[in-house]
């Protein structure tokens, strides 16, 4: 099985992405979501070059127990996927028995002892060769949707200031409102009546003027277990896992180890590898498990991986 090879020489930072990994020890058989995770890990691992970093956007567990947590560290311990790694927080991150706080708190020991980071809150940023990354997160308990607060907000906007241009990515466990097919992609059965249902909630306005503010922004969301979607879905349904709007390219991921639905590809173990060149990125779709990239599915221009010009 093939080693991820970057589609162009010269690439300046590589990512592993993958979301919704949902490690649960109440999992009818938790090593099935495991072993994805694993997969992922191990694939990263052995890419013909170490990646820079490998990224979750959210959702890494169920429900943030410490016996979730702990079996998530089993699957990063003697692996190195990447020279950087950097999780998310999701909604059901935060949710525990014992309440949010408590949650947040084994979000914070364990996400910190996995990535070797020293976080004190679910939201912060790095930079890696040049290139920043913006991770959001909740401050508070709001079941399904985001809570991000203004402080938060007006740090990302100083923060895609910082980067004065050179492409910047945001990774936030919801996406904004009514993208990716929101809110009829939510749930399989198309029920939902609330047009901000499976998005980010009342901020969402206020991050895309951020995001739009800004050039050659790429958001990276997860949470609505999304199977991927090309631009033959776009043209028939009216929604893709790739958008761009206003100059902002919104990406959704599919759940790496739980069922998808909506998506051309639904399967598990997918996710995606971004790849930054001098004058342009690159996302690219691939199957953790078997080790290859995906093909099946056209996303831009007829070719299956997202390729767009620097502005
Ligand atoms: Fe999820």
């Amino acid at each position: 099985m093939p080693n991820a090879v970057t589609l162009y020489p010269n690439a300046r930072f590589t990512a592993f992405i993958t979301s919704d990994n949902h490690i649960d020890l109440k999992h009818s058989c938790p090593a099935v979501p495991a072993a994805f995770l694993t997969a992922s890990l191990k694939d990263s691992a052995k890419s013909a070059r170490l990646p820079d970093a490998y990224i979750t956007v959210g959702d890494t567990t169920s429900r943030g127990e410490t016996g979730n947590w702990e079996l998530a560290a089993e699957c990063f311990r003697g692996i190195k996927p990447a020279r950087h790694i950097f999780l998310t927080v999701g909604n059901h991150d935060l949710w525990g028995d014992n309440g949010f706080e408590a949650a947040k708190d084994n979000y914070l020991k364990y996400s910190n002892a996995i990535c070797g980071t020293d976080h004190t809150g679910t939201w912060f940023s790095h930079e890696v060769n040049g290139y920043r990354l913006i991770f959001l997160g909740n401050t508070e308990d709001a079941g399904c949707e985001a809570h991000l607060g203004q402080s938060q907000l007006d740090w990302l906007g100083a923060e895609l200031d910082a980067a004065a241009g050179r492409p910047a990515f945001v990774f936030c466990h919801q996406s904004l409102n009514g993208r990716h097919g929101l809110p009829r992609t939510w749930d399989r059965e198309e029920s939902a009546t609330d047009p901000m249902e499976g998005g980010i909630g009342t901020e969402s306005d206020s991050v895309a003027a951020i995001l739009k503010a800004h050039k050659n922004v790429f958001y990276f969301s997860g949470h609505s277990h999304m199977g991927l979607c090309g631009e033959e879905k776009k043209r028939a349904e009216g929604y893709a896992s790739f958008e761009q709007e206003d100059g902002v390219t919104l990406i959704n991921l599919p759940s790496l180890a739980c069922g998808n639905h909506h998506g051309d590809l639904r399967s598990r173990g997918l996710g995606l590898i971004l790849e930054v060149y001098a004058d342009r990125v690159v996302i690219r779709m691939r199957d953790f498990t078997r080790r290859r990239m995906i093909r099946r599915v056209a996303v831009c221009g007829g070719k299956p991986y997202w390729e767009q010009t620097l502005k």
